[in-house]
């Protein structure tokens, strides 16, 4: 890290943050309809290093960018303008115009970016990238804010800056978790309780299946998603799905839209069941719920794919007491919850259907529940 920092900006760094990637155990696509999550952090992290200028330039680097003494890209704090989205370095752009825009005096940095979180895996590399460059800002320039509102602003950078319509559950588990533990997010009121999640002691592990799959679609999808939820609230004259019920949705003409809704009403019960169970430690209970979950997101929602329903279906069969798609679906990961004893029977398992489907071979790791963002030198 200090060594890729002084190769792209010829010194030293001031210090070194980072912020882990997310893994949602329950509560799919229902932040942004003012509903529940239920997330933990991981352990891969996207770290930056920053120090700060004496101007108001923004020069961004990273370990992805050929070795060169000259930044990968810079931009005057008063130059940045949304709609940027280029690459990647729009994120970290993004969220010094966010911080500036809600009048924060940012001033001018130079940040090397280098992340462990896999893209496009539904584990949320972007949020991390965000939070890691957000929590460095508000230790160099704006120590009031909490993370919470960095979160918000970081939400903000995605949302208005790189155009991307995403909820807050992301931005939130990656500075907001704590090890040991996810967190029962209400989206709407902002409150976060931290649940223990310490599957170990049970002989307990949540399996991560990466399919590898990257689907493009993903990106547009996810905003037809959104709309098409904004239109069931409306359909059926609530604020947000969140204040809906099963009975209402007669009130909703278009099938596919009755559909969506269906998804996000159900899926809120679940993150409150799940909650509750996980709180009273029946973790393999837990397992049922997942795979109904799962159900909901292929049939209902339609983000999923033929590599993740079938990671779901053979880490069923093999012994998981549940799995589901994460993240935004069309790929990226399946999560199961496992004794830990089977993991290499379930990997085997898993691992030869998809070549025996002629699927590219999955990336199969534990996942326990991380620390959230911090500073780290
Ligand atoms: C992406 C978004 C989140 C959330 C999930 C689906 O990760 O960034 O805000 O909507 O999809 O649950």
């Amino acid at each position: 890290m200090i060594r890729g920092f002084f190769e792209a900006f010829g010194r030293d760094p001031e210090g070194i943050w980072a912020a882990p990637g997310r893994l949602n155990i329950i509560g799919e696509f229902t932040d942004y309809n003012d509903g529940f999550v239920l997330p933990m952090a991981i352990d891969a992290v996207t770290t930056a290093a920053v120090a700060r200028r004496r101007d108001d330039v923004i020069r961004v680097s990273s370990s992805g960018a050929p070795a060169t003494t000259t930044p990968l890209a810079s931009s005057r704090i008063c130059n940045l303008t949304p709609g940027n989205t280029a690459s990647w370095s729009s994120y970290a752009f993004g969220v010094v115009w966010a911080m500036t825009e809600a009048g924060h005096a940012i001033g001018g940095v130079d940040v090397f970016i280098e992340s462990k979180v896999p893209i496009g895996a539904g584990l949320s590399s972007s949020a991390a990238l965000e939070c890691a460059l957000g929590l460095a800002l508000r230790d160099l320039f704006a120590s009031t804010i909490s993370l919470q509102d960095l979160a918000l602003l970081c939400q903000r950078a995605e949302n208005a800056y790189v155009g991307v319509p995403c909820g807050i559950m992301d931005q939130t588990a990656s500075l907001c978790c704590t090890a040991g533990h996810a967190i029962e997010f209400d989206t709407r009121s902002g409150e976060i309780e931290q649940v223990d999640f310490d599957l170990s002691a049970a002989g307990l592990e949540l399996l991560v299946i990466d399919t590898q799959v990257r689907h493009q679609l993903a990106t547009s999808a996810y905003g037809d998603r959104r709309s098409a939820c904004e239109l069931a609230a409306k359909a059926i004259g609530v604020k947000a799905l969140r204040d809906a019920t099963l009975a209402d949705l007669d009130k909703i003409p278009d099938d596919v839209v009755r559909r969506r809704a269906r998804h996000v009403i159900t899926e809120n019960e679940r993150v409150l069941s799940v909650a509750a169970l996980l709180r009273s430690r029946r973790f393999i209970e837990v397992g049922p719920i997942l795979s109904a979950a799962h159900q909901s997101l292929k049939d209902d929602f339609e983000v999923s794919c033929a590599e993740l329903d079938l990671a779901v279906d053979i880490a069923t069969h093999a012994g998981a007491f549940g799995a589901r798609m994460i993240g935004g679906g069309f790929g990226g990961c399946v999560i199961a919850l496992i004794r830990s004893e089977d993991q290499r029977t379930i990997e085997r398992s898993v691992t030869a259907a998809f070549a025996s489907n002629g699927f590219t071979p999955p990336r199969i790791f534990g996942a326990l529940a991380a620390p959230g963002a911090r500073r780290v030198r």
